[in-house]
């Protein structure tokens, strides 16, 4: 999922490289700490569109931040739920940072504390929820057909309500936008709505599908995304830029302040030093690169690239959705799309969703071995996942994200062919077909 990167970023790279200034502080970086506030400014303008006094007012105000630059989705993920964290004992009247998780859900009185999201929520939470001495245990996972269904909303807030009652402190909610493996979006609308009724941090992890707001054709799938707490954005994901460049926004500009971490030789209480606010120290000059992206291609540049990725996934889909050795998986949210091969004699059970486990394995096998064979001949590549069906047993599905804009119909059809091409050359399937369907 690694796009190319425009020339005029390469040579941003390199220039950066050159001069390798240190964002942690201003000694180190004085353009560079003006920059990466302003860059901050201009992203969190681009997703919470404050009115222009308020930038005026928090873009160069050293005593708070409009959010973190980061090496990764990870770290910004980290960064987002460690924040709420803080913030939420904080506000409790707890001494968070001095005398740690334990003792302070003991002086509120909490239980303990969870974080909820969707199941299919990014593995990186995972990570986030070992590294603040929650355990994976506490993620709470929730059914995402369930809460993008039409009793969402009520099935949420029961959750909350319920944990709330029992004293778990509940820290964040997570929305996906969109999960890295299906490009599928939660209802962040609602999700946003549930979470400010009960005080409840909201973060949106759009590291893979936040572009797709500077599209004003596709906007409207990121609805709500305004309204969460904090946002992670790659710019090594959509934005084309080159590895190692994130962003973590903070819709208020006071929430950094409450992590604040100062020394005497840097991060200075009262500086400007961004070190303070950030989990990394020593940090590259990457906000040069997101500063170098909106003035040379802009919202309107990345626009234009995400519709025109956007119309290649429709039609990928669509030729596989009228090819009967393939089946989609679902209409794509985002610009990726997962399909499978199926043999014509379970395609009627395939699509039926009525296949046994053996059939299940059987497909599951062929489409790894496919996929593995399309990468060892260098022709073309699609990666694969898995996917639980509703019952939770897992499905093989091959996985495609259109993001390379030289990407042409012909090239797609090529994929296509040259899988077809793979699984009529298998043995195994001519074995397969005789042994156990009768020749087709
Ligand atoms: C939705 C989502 N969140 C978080 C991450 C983690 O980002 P990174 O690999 O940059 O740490 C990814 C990476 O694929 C992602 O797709």
């Amino acid at each position: 999922m690694t796009g190319p990167v425009p020339p005029f970023i390469q040579e941003l790279q390199q220039w950066i490289t050159l001069q390798n200034q240190n964002l942690v502080k201003w000694e180190t970086s004085g353009a560079g700490t003006l920059l990466e506030r302003q860059v901050l400014g201009s992203f969190h303008r681009l997703f919470y569109q404050a009115p222009a006094a308020f930038y005026g007012q928090y873009i160069q105000d050293p005593s708070s931040s409009l959010g973190n630059i980061t090496s990764g989705g990870t770290l910004s993920n980290l960064t987002a739920i460690s924040y709420a964290l803080s913030r939420k004992l904080q506000d409790a009247g707890a001494t968070f940072h001095e005398a740690g998780l334990m003792k302070s859900l003991q002086d509120t009185g909490y239980t303990r504390a969870v974080v909820m999201g969707t199941a299919h929520c990014h593995y990186s939470l995972q990570k986030v929820m070992r590294l603040l001495g929650l355990g994976t245990r506490a993620f709470v996972a929730l059914d995402a057909d369930e809460l993008s269904g039409a009793a969402g909303s009520q099935i949420l807030d029961a959750k909350i309500r319920h944990l709330q009652a029992e004293g778990v402190l509940v820290i964040a909610l997570v929305g996906v936008a969109g999960t890295t493996e299906a490009g599928r979006i939660d209802p962040l609308e609602m999700m946003a709505e549930v979470a400010a009724r009960h005080q409840v941090h909201f973060h949106v992890d759009a590291a893979f599908g936040g572009a797709f707001l500077f599209s004003d054709q596709y906007a409207s799938k990121l609805k709500g995304i305004s309204d969460a707490d904090s946002i992670t954005l790659c710019g090594h994901k959509q934005l084309y830029l080159p590895m190692g460049t994130s962003l973590c926004l903070f819709k208020s500009p006071g929430l950094a302040k409450q992590i604040e971490i100062n020394s005497y030789y840097q991060a200075r209480k009262g500086s400007v030093d961004l070190g303070k606010y950030t989990i990394e120290g020593s940090r590259p000059f990457s906000a040069l690169l997101f500063h170098g992206a909106l003035q040379v291609i802009g919202k309107e540049g990345y626009a234009a690239m995400v519709d025109s990725n956007y119309a290649r996934t429709l039609l990928f889909s669509e030729k596989i959705r009228s090819n009967s050795h393939f089946q989609l998986y679902r209409h794509p949210d985002l610009n990726i799309v997962l399909y499978r091969y199926v043999p014509a004699a379970l395609r009627e059970k395939a699509l039926a969703g009525r296949l046994n486990d053996a059939e299940r394995t059987l497909l599951n096998e062929r489409n790894i071995y496919l996929q593995q064979e399309q990468f060892r001949r260098r022709e073309s590549f699609v990666s694969y996942t898995e996917m639980p069906d509703e019952t939770g047993k897992r499905h093989v599905w091959l996985r495609s994200v259109l993001m390379n804009p030289d990407t042409t119909a012909q090239h797609l059809e090529e994929i296509l062919q040259e899988q077809l091409t793979i699984m009529h050359a298998s043995e195994d399937i001519k074995t397969y077909k005789s042994k156990e369907y009768g020749n087709q």
